[in-house]
């Protein structure tokens, strides 16, 4: 070994050691005399003092290093004066007094400086990425998400589940994205696609009676991404046999408690995780991933406003629509133009305008007061609980474009009074999808979550008469307003499987040859099953209070899709496009 501890674990127990350290230069000061070096590795950092009256050598060698050479420091632990102790340091009650010090590799200033706070430009940080994982930052949430994956596999394991890899190189599943296509060189003309989830193969696995299947498992979507998105990211994905939405819902909500308590010190709001309706989640939040760290419900007023005088209000309503309105605590003094910063947020997200009511001390005032009977105000401000100083914002319009509007706003609105903090954790399930959803530009049903999930029992004549009413037995794991988890009781009947193919319009030639292999499995003794898989990097990215996953996986994508530390993609030879009977057709690009 070339050294006999680690940065980050001497402490004043230790004083008097002889080490060898190695590790990174993470700053050094000159004073002219004493050189002092803070040596870094994974483990921490620590002081190493060089003194030339004690080592005139080293002293020399130290006068060189610059930040990141990489050394090998002997020396002894020593007490620090009482004054010149660091309660910031793990290691800051000792320092090194060295002895000799080799470098063991020199480095070029790097692109950005590792040892400050401050963040470089993110794509400089992705070119770089091997240097911006140097940061202690990033080693810290790399640490988490390896605990977080580790405390998965033990706790799963202890109740029977069994880890089990399936094929990249596959055939498409559908879980409503693009696939990335994998060309064939032994079958020209034939393409693997990577598959998106590893839903059917899990499925298939309860027909191979593993029962309780669970992999930390790789995925692949080519889809518009986002801070929450990447091209390719991972699934705890989990199946089991013989069981009900309950047992699936009581095994995760086990697990992410006993998770949450073990490696965050956040709060868990809520335990157990409440339960809410698609449609409640849509009605009262605008949204099917609310963030309940805090209320500020979405009331509806349409009933008050049907008949009011205020045109906007009566005719939305005539139309079908909604009008609907949050009240924001202690708002009542922003200023027209803040009032007016809200009403461009809420048109950003589709709304046509934002009515503001001030409730003050001394009146109500509103942008339009001169359109509102008193009456009308006062019914608005009582159904609304508002009381002086709170700030009430309406917004009419087609019901889903209140919901995404006002949702919204609710969202900027707790922003702004501080009620999403980032130590609380507000999981929440929201069960009662509607199994399918109606595709405008198509003309056709499709599966909300996959054509795999199983109607409502209760609701399966509605297939028949109503698809658009069936409910689904699907469950989506919510945690402050990010999606975490998605899952379903699944159908394990062929008759069940084609007719749902059958309503989502797919011609019989392709179910046979996309999905042949699930319905002939179908037949030969499928047992009931279900699942759920939580995305381990969103999860991870609530528990380091991040607001990208990018920050938490070693080696992520841009936000379109590349890699710009290997420069992916990129072209390939013309003799490795022959070999898989490949030709480029550019057209004018
Ligand atoms: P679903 O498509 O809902 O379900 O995905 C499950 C979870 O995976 C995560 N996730 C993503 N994370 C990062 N980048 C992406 N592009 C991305 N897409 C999805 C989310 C999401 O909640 N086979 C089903 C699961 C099942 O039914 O058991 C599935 O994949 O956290």
């Amino acid at each position: 070994m070339l050294r006999s501890d680690t940065c980050g674990e001497l402490r004043a127990k230790d004083v008097g050691k002889s080490v060898t350290l190695a590790g990174w230069v993470h700053r050094r000061r000159d004073h002219g005399g004493l050189i002092f070096i803070d040596l870094r590795d994974r483990w921490g950092l620590v002081q190493v003092v060089v003194d030339p009256s004690a080592s005139e050598e080293g002293h020399q060698v130290a006068s060189q290093v610059r930040n990141e050479y990489v050394l090998k420091v002997t020396g002894e632990v020593r007490r620090r004066p009482a004054d010149q102790e660091n309660p910031e340091m793990g290691t800051g009650e000792i320092e090194i007094v060295g002895h000799s010090i080799e470098i063991l590799n020199e480095a070029r200033t790097p692109p950005f400086p590792i040892n400050e706070e401050a963040l470089a430009e993110e794509a400089l940080r992705l070119r770089y990425r091997y240097l911006d994982l140097r940061r202690p930052d990033l080693q810290r949430r790399l640490i988490l998400r390896h605990r977080v994956v580790s405390f998965i596999r033990s706790f799963l394991e202890e109740r029977g589940f069994l880890e089990v890899e399936t094929p990249i190189l596959i055939k498409s599943t559908p879980e409503g994205a693009r696939d990335y296509l994998v060309p064939s060189r032994i079958h020209p003309g034939h393409f693997y696609a990577l598959p998106q989830s590893p839903q059917q193969l899990k499925q298939l696995l309860m027909v191979a009676g593993i029962d309780r299947y669970y992999q930390i498992a790789r995925c692949f979507r080519d889809e518009d991404q986002r801070a929450d998105r990447q091209p390719e990211f991972t699934q705890l994905d989990i199946e089991m046999s013989f069981v009900e939405q309950d047992d699936v819902l009581q095994l995760t909500e086990e697990l992410f408690t006993a998770l949450v308590e073990e490696v965050s010190t956040k709060r868990l709001l809520f335990k157990p995780f409440p339960r809410l309706s698609y449609q409640e989640a849509m009605d009262t939040y605008g949204s099917d991933k609310p963030d309940l760290r805090f209320q500020m419900p979405l009331v509806d007023l349409s009933d008050l406003v049907a008949d009011s005088g205020f045109r906007v209000f009566s005719s939305t309503v005539a139309d079908g629509g909604q009008v609907k309105g949050i009240r924001a605590p202690g708002c009542a003094d922003y200023s027209r133009k803040q009032v007016d910063e809200l009403g461009e947020f809420a048109q950003r997200h589709g709304a046509r305008g934002l009515v503001s009511i001030a409730v003050t001390k001394e009146g109500v005032r509103s942008s339009v007061a001169k359109h509102l009977s008193p009456d009308a105000l006062d019914a608005i401000i009582e159904r609304m609980d508002a009381e002086a100083g709170d700030l009430v914002l309406i917004v009419a319009g087609p019901p889903a474009v209140v919901a995404e509007s006002l949702g919204q706003l609710r969202l900027e609105m707790g922003d702004r009074l501080g009620l999403r903090d980032k130590d609380e954790l507000a999981f929440v399930w929201v069960v009662d999808m509607p199994l399918f959803e109606w595709k405008e530009q198509e003309n056709r049903w499709d599966a909300m979550h996959h054509p795999f999930t199983a109607p409502a029992e209760e609701d399966l004549p509605l297939l028949d008469t109503d698809p658009g009413a069936a409910r689904a037995q699907q469950y989506d794991l919510v945690c402050n307003d990010v999606e975490v988890g998605g899952g379903s009781i699944r159908i394990h009947r062929r008759d069940t499987q084609e007719k749902i193919f059958g309503i989502m319009g797919l011609p019989l030639g392709q179910i046979r040859s996309q999905f042949g292999h699930l319905l002939e499995a179908f037949e030969y003794g499928t047992p009931p099953h279900g699942g759920i898989a939580p995305g381990i990097d969103r999860l991870v990215m609530i528990l380091a209070g991040e607001e990208s996953i990018r920050e938490v996986m070693a080696f992520p994508k841009t936000g379109a899709a590349a890699d710009l530390m290997f420069d992916a993609p990129s072209p390939v030879s013309d003799e490795q496009l022959r070999e898989l009977h490949l030709r480029l057709d550019l057209g004018e690009e």
